[in-house]
């Protein structure tokens, strides 16, 4: 029996190899960690969520002319993705404070910012994924200068639309994460969206109550994360409203 080769596990997802060169198979697990994983638990459901939530945003990106790394659903919990050398930064957009920036500032969570705010992390979990600085980015050559107005250019996009597919179903987008990863056509190089976009990544607040529908549910142990997940997906039609819908036979003139 062959087994395919895996290439990375990180926290949340697995990488093996994909069928093709220049290809990757990505896993999505159940494992949810928080605080730089001093917290962990397994999450029923979430990987398989994740898969479809990111696959989700991922094609909305794509059809409006946002390159990413999905390539297509491979199954419940795998997706096939474009192999990228990723950036090593996060790249966080905060439309409302909340987390960090409210700590650091001491800014109200909630507060709406008066305007996006593009920020970098450096990967690095030993570190705790320190901010940086746009100088510190360029200055050890992780990213040019160029490539960093690409990057608040890509992540500006990602967030003007994930905001209104959010809004359209009453969810507040108060801020995401992202990785950028580059890839080689020729000489060329390309930035695009890679890593995942899910409630893993982005705080999302109800509308009209406030309530929590993302990863701080388990941070804060504010009651169960695969339920808020599952509201989210519900909301934007990626689940069947009253669950699976076994399909009846039906005449067909
Ligand atoms: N298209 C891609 N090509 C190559 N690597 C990718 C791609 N998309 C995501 N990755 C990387 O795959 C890994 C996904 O695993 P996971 O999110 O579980 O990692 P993690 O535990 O968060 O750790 P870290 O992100 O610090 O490596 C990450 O390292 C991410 O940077
Ligand atoms: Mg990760």
């Amino acid at each position: 029996m062959s087994r395919r080769k895996m290439i990375y596990e990180g926290k949340a997802k697995i990488l093996y190899e994909g069928p093709e060169p220049g290809t990757l198979v990505q896993y999505f697990k159940d494992d949810a960690t928080a605080f730089n994983a001093e917290k962990m638990d397994v999450i029923d459901g979430k990987g398989a969520l994740n898969n479809r939530l990111s696959e989700f945003f991922m094609k909305g990106l794509m059809q409006i002319g946002v390159p990413t790394h999905f390539i297509k659903r491979l199954n419940m919990r795998e997706q096939l993705i474009r192999q990228v050398e990723i950036i090593p930064l996060e790249v966080i957009v905060r439309n409302v404070a909340a987390g960090s920036i409210s700590k650091r500032l001491g800014i109200e969570e909630g507060t709406q910012l008066p305007r996006p705010i593009v920020e970098f992390s450096y990967k690095d979990d030993a570190l705790g994924d320190p901010l940086v600085p746009e100088e510190y980015i360029i200055a050890f050559g992780w990213a040019s200068q160029q490539d960093l107005d690409d990057i608040v250019s890509l992540a500006l996009r990602v967030n003007d639309f994930m905001s209104g597919v959010m809004m359209a179903v009453g969810i507040k987008l108060v801020d995401f994460k992202i990785e950028i990863g580059r890839v080689w056509e020729g000489d060329f190089q390309r930035l695009i969206v890679a890593d995942e976009i899910s409630p893993d990544s982005c705080r999302l607040w109800d509308v009209e109550t406030g309530e929590k529908l993302d990863k701080d549910v388990f941070r804060r142990d504010l009651g169960n994360l695969a339920d808020a997940y599952t509201e989210v997906a519900r909301r934007l039609g990626v689940l069947p409203v009253n669950g699976p819908q076994p399909g009846k036979p039906t005449l067909v003139n």
